[in-house]
């Protein structure tokens, strides 16, 4: 039996749109067996989910496909504690862990690197997929077959909480509320402020967080997708937030706080509790380990 561990992410980070991500600890844990009945067993999913159009073992069949690796029968179970749909990497998960279990499968032919280059192609952008694999602040650029990654490590001076709302939002329904031209003036507006949110998280300049994580890329025009975006994002701010931004295409929105604020869990926590009580607070503590796996006889 193969276990293996992929951390949540956060992608963008405000300006870093389809560059910036970043890993939590907060785990979807995938165990993987090669068994000899000929059939294909998935559990801990709901059962349309069970079958061969299952991310995780899409994921596994573009590694056996690429080494020429045919099992007689794979067993897959999911233990999901990544939200699903909610802009923290759920996908991201599926696939990195199902690449990664099926590379130990046979052996580990792949590298890392090719691993990535294929988590990418199949997840269409690398900001998620590349904080699953490597852990950390991971700025990447994705160059279709060739894509290449710098992994650092965030300040100790912060702390991150994910709002997540009780609905769900796809990241295609995301992506098409985008424009297709942008102004010049808005992508100079992202290029000085992606620059100074990527220094701002690795020096830990809690100052400068303040005033970089803003975006004219994408998130303007995904507010609108995500009930009580404006509220919750001005209420998280009064309550000392540094910043707020969506994660990833949403709907969970992100706060940076101070790691000295011990406040903010609680306040938030109860405006939350009272005022939405669908949504959920959750304290998410930076992953520097990105997917690990553990194999047992
Ligand atoms: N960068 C992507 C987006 C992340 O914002 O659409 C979603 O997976």
């Amino acid at each position: 039996m193969i276990k293996v561990r992929v951390p949540a992410t956060t992608a963008n980070i405000g300006p870093g749109f389809d560059a910036f991500g970043m890993a939590f600890q907060l785990y979807n844990i995938f165990s993987f067996e090669e068994r000899d009945n000929g059939k294909l067993t998935i559990r801990g999913v709901e059962r349309r989910y069970q079958g061969k159009s299952n991310l995780v073992y899409k994921a596994m069949l573009k590694v056996f496909n690429r080494v020429h690796y045919r099992p007689k029968g794979i067993y897959i179970y999911t233990d999901v504690n990544i939200p699903v749909s909610r802009g923290l990497g759920s996908s991201a998960a599926c696939i990195v862990g199902g690449l990664v279990g099926a590379n130990t499968l046979c052996g580990a032919p792949l590298t890392g690197k090719e691993l990535f280059d294929m988590a990418v192609e199949m997840e269409g952008h690398p900001d998620n997929v590349a904080p699953a694999m490597f852990g950390g602040l991971v700025v990447s650029l994705g160059l279709k077959e060739d894509n290449h990654y710098i992994k650092k490590e965030v300040s100790q001076c912060f702390e991150f909480y994910g709002l997540i709302p009780d609905f769900t939002l796809s990241t295609m329904e995301a992506r098409k509320a985008l424009p297709k031209k942008v102004f010049h003036k808005d992508a100079v507006f992202n290029v000085s402020r992606a620059t100074m949110t990527y220094l701002a998280l690795t020096e830990g300049r809690p100052d400068i967080l303040k005033v970089s994580v803003e975006d004219k890329l994408h998130q303007p025009y995904r507010e609108g997708l995500i009930a009580h975006y404006g509220e919750v994002s001005k209420k998280a701010r009064e309550l000392g937030a540094l910043n707020t931004c969506i994660s990833g295409a949403g709907p969970t929105i992100l706060a940076i706080t101070t790691r000295d604020n011990d406040q903010f869990y609680m306040k938030m926590g109860k405006y939350l509790k009272e005022k939405l009580p669908g949504w959920t607070l959750l304290k998410l503590e930076p992953d520097n380990t990105g997917v690990c796996t553990d194999q047992h006889s």
